[in-house]
Order: C-alpha cells, then sequence, then structure tokens
C-alpha cells in the first residue's frame, strides 16, 4: 500500500520520501519512481524509533523543500490466538509497531507541520479498527487504537490547519496478506465473505491516501474511511 501510494502520489507531482525498515524494497520503489520522471528519496527508519523518525522528516525538509503530508503506513499482522495463549512480547511487537508507530511519526511530522501551519496526515489502521476477527487481539486493538488516536490528534491540531484520517482497508492483496492468502482455499473463502466478491487492489487503497493527502479533501478532518470491498457494511 505505501508503494502504490507513493508512485501514485509521485505521478501527481509530489516530492516523496519512502521511508521503511526494508532497504531494498524502498530503494526499489524510489527508482520506480526516478524512471517515471518523478522525484523520490528512501530513508531507513523504524518507526517505533524517534531519532528515526525525526531523520525522516528531517530529510524531506532537507532535500525536498518541506513537508506537506505524511501517510503513516507501516504494519503487521502479528501473531494469532486467543488473549488467554497471547504472549506479551507479541502484544507489545504488534502494539509498538501498528500504534506506537503512528504516535511516534505523528509526533515527528507535527513538529514541523504546526510551525508551517499546514499539512495532511493520514494513517493507516484497518477494518479491525472498526470490528473484530477473532485470534487478532492485537491487531484488533491497536487498530482501533489508530482509529481513536486520529480523531484525538485531528481535533487538537485542525485549529493549526492541519488534517488527519485514517485509512480502513479491508483485505487487500499486498505481501503482508499474501500469508494469510497464499493458500488458494483460504483466498477464495476470503473473497466469497467480500460483498464485492474479491480482495482489495493495494492501488485502491492508494487512490484514498492520495485523496486524503490532496486538497481535494480540504473539508475532511478525523475521519476513518473504510475501503474494503463492503466488509463492515454487510
Ligand atoms: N493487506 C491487508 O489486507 C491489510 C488490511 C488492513 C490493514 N492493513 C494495514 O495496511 C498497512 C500496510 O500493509 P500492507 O498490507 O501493505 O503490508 P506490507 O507488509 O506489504 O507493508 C508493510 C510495510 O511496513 C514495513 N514495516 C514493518 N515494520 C516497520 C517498522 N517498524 N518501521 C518501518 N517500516 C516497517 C514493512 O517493511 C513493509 O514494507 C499496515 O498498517 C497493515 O496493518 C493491511
Amino acid at each position: 500500500m505505501g508503494r502504490e501510494a507513493a508512485l501514485l502520489t509521485a505521478a501527481r507531482g509530489a516530492k516523496v520520501t519512502v521511508v521503511d525498515l526494508a532497504e531494498a524494497k524502498g530503494q526499489a520503489t524510489v527508482q520506480t519512481i526516478i524512471s517515471a520522471g518523478g522525484t523520490a528519496q528512501f530513508v531507513r527508519a523504524d518507526v517505533t524509533n524517534e531519532d528515526d523518525t525525526a531523520g525522516m522528516v528531517d530529510a524531506a525538509v532537507r532535500n525536498h523543500g518541506g513537508l506537506h503530508g505524511a501517510f503513516n503506513n507501516a504494519g503487521i499482522i502479528g501473531a494469532g490466538g486467543k488473549i488467554s495463549d497471547y504472549s506479551l512480547a507479541d502484544w507489545n511487537k504488534v502494539i509498538s509497531i501498528n500504534l506506537t508507530g503512528v504516535f511516534v511519526s505523528m509526533r515527528a511530522e507535527l513538529r514541523y507541520l504546526e510551525a508551517q501551519g499546514a499539512g495532511s496526515i493520514v494513517n493507516t489502521a484497518s477494518t479491525a479498527g472498526l470490528i473484530a476477527y477473532p485470534n487478532l487481539p492485537a491487531d484488533v486493538a491497536s487498530k482501533h487504537g489508530v482509529v481513536g488516536l486520529t480523531k484525538q490528534v485531528a481535533v487538537d491540531y485542525a485549529p493549526k490547519g492541519i488534517r488527519v484520517n485514517a485509512i480502513l482497508p479491508g483485505s487487500t492483496m499486498t505481501p503482508l496478506a499474501a500469508e494469510s492468502f497464499g493458500d488458494p482455499e483460504l483466498r477464495a473463502k476470503a473473497e466469497s465473505a467480500q460483498p464485492i466478491g474479491r480482495l482489495g487492489q493495494p492501488e485502491e487503497i492508494a487512490e484514498m491516501a492520495a485523496w486524503l493527502l490532496s486538497d481535494g479533501s480540504s473539508f475532511v478532518v478525523g475521519g476513518a474511511f473504510t475501503v474494503d470491498g463492503g466488509v463492515t457494511a454487510a
């Protein structure tokens, strides 16, 4: 999803800073953007680390002349299991990346955006931020947390000219989902559970991210937008 959002916003003229722990994947995205005539740089960062997130904002400002939008999208599903069997280590890992990562990233971004008095932040939650899924206590809790934190920060920063919103993707065919849907039987089951009859594509999430980052969504504040083929409507 992050890759597709980077490609789409770059194609629409944004200078993009691609951030990931995975350097090779991030650099490949940057090369794709540059080959298509766009502007991009890669910054390796762990979104749970304050120095790293400060570094990603500094790099955007230093090399691209400013920061206007941020898509906080890094996340994992983590381990599965009922809460009684769920280890504290597994819990801490998911909460740390999915929720604390958004907190730490927004702090770094808002330090710059507040002084500028403008900007748009988009956080990736999940349909698991709205409804429960069996055996995913940390994922569901972390994504509900992302929705709540998005609304809370949106209220504090709207008067300062900064908009904060969340996207709630449903099952979308990305490397992360391939872990769950690699098995054709499981994939067919997941597809038939979607009112639209198929899984999402990361490009479809990127469209929502690009719109929320753009001035086209100038009155949209503190929203939590499902992009899920109708799963949460059913
Ligand atoms: N794919 C789905 O079905 C689905 C559904 C709902 C929500 N989501 C959410 O969408 C977001 C993107 O997921 P995706 O499906 O594109 O997965 P993905 O695994 O393809 O991408 C996630 C990226 O986050 C990076 N990452 C992980 N931990 C990091 C860290 N500590 N610091 C920096 N980068 C880190 C990974 O290297 C990876 O490139 C996640 O927040 C995920 O929870 C995905």
